[in-house]
């Protein structure tokens, strides 16, 4: 059956319909044309010799009946001494009489050869024949005319054919011969009766096989149509996998819906990438916009120190104003990096050196916070790309202040660096407070910090570095326990020794 459903519904449909309708007309056509022939030619051959045997004996009875016109012999004895040599001629043949006026029957021969198979008694074998032949007999008395009939006894179908005996145009009695049809035509009748409840089986099974397949086919239409209701609400469901035609159908609507999915995918990036390009653009404006008066603040606050060295407390408000200036010059700064895509000049350099520079930039900061730096750069090979080493430098730098923000004193900051493929990959690794899994889609957003003095530029700008020189950033994070950003970018060599 399954073999049968993966069929296409053109070729399980032909099936059905071949099995309903041509094997059952082959049925019927050898029934009407070969197996009714065989009877017909059973029949005639069957009826021409009990006509002749019947005729025999019918003229014989006559003759004899006739030339005695006044004979007083019993009609009954005339016809055993006419039929009695005939028998031992025709086994097989039980050539019978039935007197109207007395209604006797006499009997000679058997149609079985070898007698009656049950012993009975003579009266009432006499009975049964001719309860046999009642309505042959009847017929010929009222018609006058001899006919043949095809006869059943309690195990077996016969022929017999029944004349007439006239006397002066009285009928008088009917004569009639009989025999066993040949067992071929019980066989060829039951074979028929065979083919006929085959044909009616074939005939239930194509229609029980026409109704499961159109009951298959609305249950799978069904499926398909609610499933297009399910998809019309959540693009994300898919409609299950079919054998055959409704199968394709099936994998074409699920392959449309993933197909939207990508496009909405595809058009909610490039608002974003059309937004973060306009807010850039604002973002840059407003920053130079607040460079000059901070500058001023800046430049005001040093000509104070030098002119009102007495002052009391005077060193305490410039310091304060120091640290202002001095955040507000990072968020400048940080608004800048954000709002220039630009990747400035492109030099190739090898990546290990690069870190190395910045964490000697930055070691005055990770001692001062007592965090171990685990940095295996013994038997470093470089790993050389092309890429802006200042702005490569600010990621490394920021994803390192980040971990270093994340962990407390006895925390290790890790950083590994390795070629994967095409790529380099560098990790960050911290054991720090980690990242709540709800906040990981976020943090790479521009503005979006859970830091008091944060500005939440940080990461934003790593993400739009990384990316304008083609590679990607990703986060592996574990609240509580630490977390990782991994850097990838595009591996210009492998194994050079020296960098130009
Ligand atoms: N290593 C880290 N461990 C734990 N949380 C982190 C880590 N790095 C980033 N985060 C989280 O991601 C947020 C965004 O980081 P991002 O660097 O963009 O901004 P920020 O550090 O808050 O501010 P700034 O603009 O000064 O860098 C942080 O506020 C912090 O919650
Ligand atoms: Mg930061």
């Amino acid at each position: 059956m399954p073999f049968f459903r993966r069929q296409s519904l053109k070729t399980q449909l032909l099936v059905i319909v071949f099995l309903a309708l041509l094997l059952p007309a082959a049925a019927m056509f050898y029934d009407i044309f070969f197996a009714a022939k065989t009877d017909d030619v059973l029949i005639h051959a069957t009826d021409k010799k009990l006509t002749r045997i019947a005729n025999l004996v019918h003229d014989q009875v006559r003759r004899e009946l006739k030339s005695y016109p006044g004979n007083s012999q019993p009609l009954e004895e005339v016809f055993t001494a006419v039929t009695d040599p005939l028998i031992k001629h025709y086994p097989g043949v039980r050539i019978c009489l039935y007197d109207k006026d007395s209604g006797d029957i006499t009997i000679l021969g058997y149609l079985h050869e070898f007698g009656t198979r049950l012993p009975e008694e003579k009266k009432e074998r006499e009975r049964r024949i001719y309860n046999e032949t009642k309505a042959g007999i009847n017929a010929v008395l009222a018609s006058g005319n001899a006919i043949s009939r095809l006869g059943k006894t309690y195990d077996d179908q016969f022929l017999e054919r029944l004349v007439p005996l006239q006397i002066n145009s009285r009928t008088i009695a009917v004569i009639w011969a009989e025999e066993m049809m040949h067992p071929i035509f019980a066989r060829s009748s039951r074979m028929r009766l065979v083919i006929r409840y085959v044909i009616l089986g074939v005939f239930g099974l194509g229609i029980a096989a026409s109704l499961a397949t159109i009951f298959g086919l609305v249950r799978r239409i069904n499926i398909i149509k609610d499933g297009t209701v399910k998809l019309e609400q959540n693009l994300n469901y898919a409609l299950p996998q079919m054998p055959g035609e409704m199968g394709q159908i099936t994998s074409a609507i699920n392959k449309m819906a993933r197909g939207l999915i990508e496009k909405e995918q595809l058009i909610d990036q490039y608002r974003r990438s059309e937004n973060l390009i306009a807010m850039g653009r604002t973002i840059t404006e407003i920053a130079h916009e607040l460079r000059a008066p901070v500058s001023v603040i800046q430049a005001a606050a040093q000509a104070m120190a030098l002119n009102f060295q007495d002052l009391p407390r005077l060193d305490e408000y410039i310091q304060q104003i120091d640290r202002q200036v001095e955040r507000h010059s990072k968020l400048i700064n940080e608004l800048l990096d954000f709002g220039r895509p630009d990747p400035g000049t492109i030099e190739k350099m090898d990546i290990n050196e690069l870190i190395k520079s910045v964490l000697t930039a930055n070691e005055p900061l990770i001692s001062k916070t007592g965090i171990k730096l685990n940095y295996p750069s013994a038997g470093h090979k470089p790993l050389v790309i092309q890429g802006n080493a200042e702005k490569l430098k600010q990621v490394f730098t920021n994803l390192i202040i980040n971990a270093l923000e994340a962990m407390r004193q006895n925390g290790v900051l890790t950083i590994e660096s390795h070629a994967a493929g095409e790529q380099v990959a560098v990790s960050v690794r911290d054991t720090g407070e980690g990242i709540p899994p709800e906040d990981l889609p976020n943090i790479f957003e521009p503005f979006y910090t859970k830091k008091a003095g944060g500005n939440g530029l940080g990461l934003a700008i790593c993400k739009r570095i990384v990316q304008i020189h083609g590679g990607s950033i990703e986060v592996k994070s574990v609240k509580g326990s630490g977390s990782e950003f991994i850097v990838s970018l595009p591996l210009y060599e492998r194994d050079v020794m020296a960098v130009e």
